[in-house]
């Protein structure tokens, strides 16, 4: 028998204003693509905005359904949105924020767990690591260098 132990790092930044030049503009992107979402059933907005290694920024928000699980989150929408536009040009980085209607949430809030998997195989398919910052409506910002920092014991193309 033997236990394994799982650590991971983050580096967590006070607000906007101390992320990385570029990073700030991504971000408030997401929060332009946030103020966007449809979300008339949980009243929660999700913003995601992706920049490309060729430049380009894609911009993603929640769009929900009467038939609930009909609906899909902001980040896949973006990501699904690059694969289908710019298939092969690499994601460098994501910026995600998400907050309710009924308050602003000012802790930072990570992505869901499909999401993860999604953005998983992104990161596999391009072999290079996609930089993710996640926030509430405001204040501090967590940061991941690689999908493989937030999900550890991925599922991948090499179980098949
Ligand atoms: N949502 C996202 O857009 N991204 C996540 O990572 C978590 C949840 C959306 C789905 C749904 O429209 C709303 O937030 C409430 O779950």
């Amino acid at each position: 028998m033997q236990e394994i132990k799982i650590t991971t790092t983050l580096t967590c930044y006070d607000n906007i204003a101390e992320l990385p030049e570029n990073v700030q503009e991504l971000m408030q992107s997401a929060v332009e693509a946030r103020k966007k979402a449809y979300a008339p059933y949980s009243n929660f907005r999700v913003g995601a905005a992706l920049l490309l290694e060729n430049g380009e920024t894609i911009q993603g928000n929640n769009q929900e359904n009467a038939a609930y699980p009909s609906g899909l989150c902001a980040e896949r929408v973006a990501i699904f949105h690059a694969g289908a536009t710019y298939p092969g040009v690499k994601i460098k980085q994501i910026a995600i924020t998400a907050t309710s209607d009924h308050h602003v949430n000012k802790t930072p809030i990570p992505p869901c767990g499909s999401c993860r998997q999604s953005i998983a195989e992104y990161e596999m398919r391009q072999e290079s690591p996609i930089e993710i910052y996640f926030m509430g409506g405001e204040g501090k910002i967590m940061k991941s260098d690689s999908l493989k920092d937030l999900l550890p014991l991925i599922f991948d193309k090499s179980y098949l």
